[in-house]
């Protein structure tokens, strides 16, 4: 079956993932001595770096690669008042049924509607607990954010909330970065940090968490060039997961329907990737109109709009929202990476990982623990390890050694053998097509530079 066929699977199950992550320090689940706590995660030693470093890709492509974004970061608790404003007090909610039968579970009725209509079944019919095929009550709001206060007093004047998106800190600082940033409509702001939403659908790993780190940008545009700026950021945000090694065929736009639209949206396409749990939203790509800076001017009585000098014209600019979830791009990062190879007779697990997502670089192993080898080794990753994430490992046998970085992803591993102390040469192998090179030590740092800049797709296409 192609990945472009409806009920279409990919090849790795997400227990696998999970098994991954956990055996090898990518996620662990929270709380685990405790007995967990829902759907929240905890990111190891790997996962920490991968994470990082999709965070820094998506900088890359916002901030370094172009001159008409700059980046924020904004407070996790604001005035009660921006939920109000931006409609999430209001419509941020979610319709919940409960089983009536033996179960007493609850489940998001969309979904279930959904899961009709993919079964081929009226999406209207009659629903039934998933679970013990019970009763299920008549659909409630239910609102996902999370509720707090601020200070001593526990009342209703203290009530804040923890952000449900980033997106919100932008648009309520679009006056501070117009005065300083020297921009003019279409100029973006960027921003990367926790959001939390009180989730009733989860247990898909980290796919959908109550506690995720959002990628988002609002461009601002004259509201004449709006779908030409959302057509563009359909394209480059496409654009940047293919070239992170994503395959294509795994990747596809679906355009939301009129009541699918958020409150805020005149028009979203998802950007959405074939996860183990079947064709899933990846990231959202919204014209968000000009609704957030009214609602915040008319909440707060600035004015929230742009004045053109040359042809002085005043406007409140459209907004495009590009808005990715940076655990959700981990996820399918390490979906479309896993692979299971037979080489020689033995079976490995490897992560085809693009090089510049790769946790660690290159590892720096001795042949055997002893003879100096380990010694020349160390030498070898201490000339490294200042330019590019290494690791040196000395324990186990060399195999063993491959297959774990194998597993975590790494490109290159250099062995250091007695050769090496007799002419200073090294092995170089490749992760993905398991040829092995012998070169000079001290020429490795640039061979190791000019791969990482190369242009890189998966060895899985095929
Ligand atoms: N500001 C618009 C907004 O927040 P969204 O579609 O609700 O739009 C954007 O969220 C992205 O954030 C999603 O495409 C997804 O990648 C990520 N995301 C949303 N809810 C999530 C959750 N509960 N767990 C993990 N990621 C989530």
């Amino acid at each position: 079956m192609s990945a472009t066929e409806p009920g279409a699977k990919t090849e790795v199950t997400m227990e696998e993932i999970v098994a991954l992550c956990k055996r090898r320090g990518f996620v662990f689940p929270s709380s685990e001595i405790y007995g967990g706590l829902g759907s929240t995660y905890d990111y190891g030693h790997y996962g920490v770096l991968l994470k990082n470093n999709v965070k820094a890709e998506w900088w890359r492509a916002m901030l370094q690669e172009r001159d008409d974004i700059v980046a924020i970061d904004s407070a996790i608790l604001q005035h009660p008042r921006v939920w109000e404003a931006s409609g999430h007090l209001e419509g941020f909610t979610d319709p919940l049924v409960q089983c009536l039968g033996k179960c007493k579970r609850r489940w998001r009725e969309d979904h279930l509607r959904e899961d009709l209509e993919t079964e081929g079944k009226d999406p209207d019919g009659p629903l039934v607990c998933p679970s013990c095929g019970g009763e299920l009550s008549e659909p409630r709001q239910f609102n996902l954010m999370f509720k707090t206060h601020i200070g001593p007093v526990a009342d209703a004047g203290s009530e804040v909330y923890l952000r449900p998106e980033t997106a919100q800190g932008i648009f309520i600082n679009f006056k501070n970065v117009l005065s300083f940033a020297r921009k003019k409509p279409p100029f973006g702001i960027a921003q990367i940090g926790k959001s939390f939403r009180n989730e009733i659908t989860t247990g898909n790993f980290i796919f959908r968490t109550r506690e995720f780190e959002q990628m988002e940008m609002e461009f601002f545009v004259p509201p004449a060039e709006a779908e030409k700026w959302h057509r563009h950021w359909m394209d480059e945000r496409l654009r940047w997961y293919t070239e992170l090694g994503i395959r294509p065929e795994f990747l596809r736009v679906r355009p939301h329907g009129p009541e699918e639209l958020s409150h805020y949206s005149s028009a979203t396409s998802d950007i959405e990737y074939l996860f183990p749990i079947g064709w899933s939203e990846l990231e959202g790509i919204a014209n968000r109109g000009d609704f957030d800076l009214t609602q915040h001017a008319k909440f707060s009585g600035e004015k929230l709009e742009y004045f053109d000098q040359a042809t002085k014209e005043r406007y409140v600019p459209h907004v495009i929202e590009p808005a990715a979830g940076a655990d959700r791009a981990v996820l399918a990062f390490l979906v479309d990476a896993y692979d299971v190879e037979e080489v020689e007779g033995r079976t490995r697990t490897v992560l085809r990982l693009h090089p510049r997502l790769a946790p660690v670089k290159v590892a720096v192993l001795p042949l055997v623990s002893k003879d100096g080898l380990p010694e020349r080794a160390r030498e070898i990753f201490d000339s490294l390890r200042h330019k590019l994430p290494a690791e040196f490992d000395e324990g186990g046998s060399i195999g063993k050694r491959y297959r774990r970085q194998d597993e975590i992803g790494t490109p290159w591993g250099v062995t250091v053998d007695h050769r090496t102390l007799e002419d200073g040469t090294v092995t170089l192998r490749d992760r993905d097509t398991l040829e092995q090179v012998r070169l000079p030590a001290d020429g490795l740092l640039e061979e190791l530079t000019a791969r990482l800049d190369r242009p890189w797709s998966t060895p899985k296409i095929r």
